[in-house]
């Protein structure tokens, strides 16, 4: 296990220390999950990022360098999916070698659909990625077909899976996002599916990101009743969080049969403890999921700023971050007009 870090904390307005850096490493994916980058908008007619519009990967690792030296003491890779970028296995390598101020590594994840997995999984190991988190939402085959918008067999992500585990990327972790009337009923069978194997799944409402997915509220299945229809069959009770501002809360079967996570941002906000930053595919910084704006730092690293000048405007992001949209969404009487959408923005 990872620690992070007692001091020095970097602040934003709101004394929430900057923990986390998560990057997207593609705007592109494999799969089009309706919740996500639905085919009806991400179809054969969408434009992608260019290839020289991305970051490239030295510029990657000065930005997460700068960030880490800020008090970052977790890296996360996704996307879009991020083994598509082609050799992901170097980035991981160069960002695996990133140290804390008091010399320690950082922790470095990744949170993928697992498709590709299979034949990744052991060299990005051997490259230093600590941990995965992989996607499924089903194992029905049709309802799995339903979520993620085409026609790649659950096996595949079950193979990745397996994979993952026999590399040792431990713990692993499941991310299920729970949609009203498509795959509420697959929530029993993928807790027997991975009960007793170390696999942690944790079901995630469904949210309300960006501006494509045509979310409603209807159609979240809220934390209260994931957790009853599990606890019903599996009795839980409460763990204590692996670490403060841990996005899932976490329960364990009482009969030893290992946790699972509730990933409740909806019926829930966790903005309180939210120590994340986000680097888009194509450089801006966001200090939060549901930002409509970024810092633009692609173009201040080709303009030739010294690592003190990217160490500043990273830390005026933060310094003067109040973000807290999950919290407010309540009191909203109407969605913002600009929101990005998560493929590009890192998850
Ligand atoms: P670990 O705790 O390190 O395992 O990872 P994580 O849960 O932070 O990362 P993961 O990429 O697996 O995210 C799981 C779900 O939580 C995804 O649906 C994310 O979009 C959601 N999530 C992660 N961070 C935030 C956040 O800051 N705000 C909101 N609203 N949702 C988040
Ligand atoms: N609501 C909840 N979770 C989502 N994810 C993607 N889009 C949404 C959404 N609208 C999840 C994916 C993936 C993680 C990075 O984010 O399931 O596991
Ligand atoms: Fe791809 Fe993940 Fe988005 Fe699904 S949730 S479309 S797998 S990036
Ligand atoms: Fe953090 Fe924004 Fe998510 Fe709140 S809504 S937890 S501030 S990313």
């Amino acid at each position: 296990m990872h620690e992070r870090p007692e001091n020095p904390p970097f602040l934003d307005s709101l004394q929430r220390p900057l923990r986390d850096l998560r990057i997207s490493a593609t705007d592109r994916c494999n799969l089009r999950c309706t919740y996500c980058m639905p085919r009806e908008v991400f179809g054969r007619e969408f434009v992608f990022l260019p290839h020289a519009d991305l970051l490239r990967f030295e510029e990657i690792e000065r930005i997460a360098r700068q960030c880490v030296a800020l008090g970052v003491c977790k890296i996360r890779l996704s996307g879009g999916e991020p083994l598509l970028r082609h050799g992901i296995e170097r980035l991981v390598g160069m960002l695996a070698e990133l140290r804390t101020e008091d010399g320690k590594p950082i922790e470095l994840a990744m949170t993928s659909n697992g498709i590709l997995l299979a034949k990744k999984a052991r060299a990005l190991k051997e490259a230093g990625l600590a941990r995965l988190n992989i996607s499924l939402d089903a194992l029905d085959e049709t309802i799995f077909h339903r979520m993620s918008g085409g026609n790649v067999p659950v096996a595949a992500v079950l193979d990745g899976i397996a994979a993952a585990q026999a590399a040792g990327l431990a713990p692993l972790k499941i991310n299920t996002v729970v949609k009203r009337g498509v795959n509420e009923n697959e929530i029993l069978p993928l807790i027997r599916r991975f009960r007793h194997t170390g696999v942690i799944v944790r079901f995630i409402e469904f949210m309300d990101v960006g501006l494509t997915n045509g979310w409603l509220l209807d159609d979240v299945v809220a934390a209260h009743e994931i957790l009853a229809r599990i606890d019903a069959e599996y009795p839980l009770r409460p763990i204590a969080a692996r670490y403060p501002g841990e996005v899932a809360k976490r329960w364990e079967f009482t009969d030893g049969g290992g946790e699972i996570g509730i990933i409740a941002s909806v019926t829930r906000a966790f903005c309180h403890g939210c120590g994340r930053l986000r680097l888009s595919t194509d450089g801006k910084l966001f200090t939060c999921l549901f930002a409509g704006k970024g810092v633009e730092l692609r173009g201040t690293l080709r303009a030739r700023a010294s690592d003190d000048e990217l160490r500043q405007r990273i830390a005026a992001a933060w310094l003067g971050r109040e973000d807290r949209y999950s919290q407010l969404r309540h009191a909203m009487t109407e969605a913002p007009a600009r929101k990005i959408e998560m493929s590009y923005i890192g998850g």
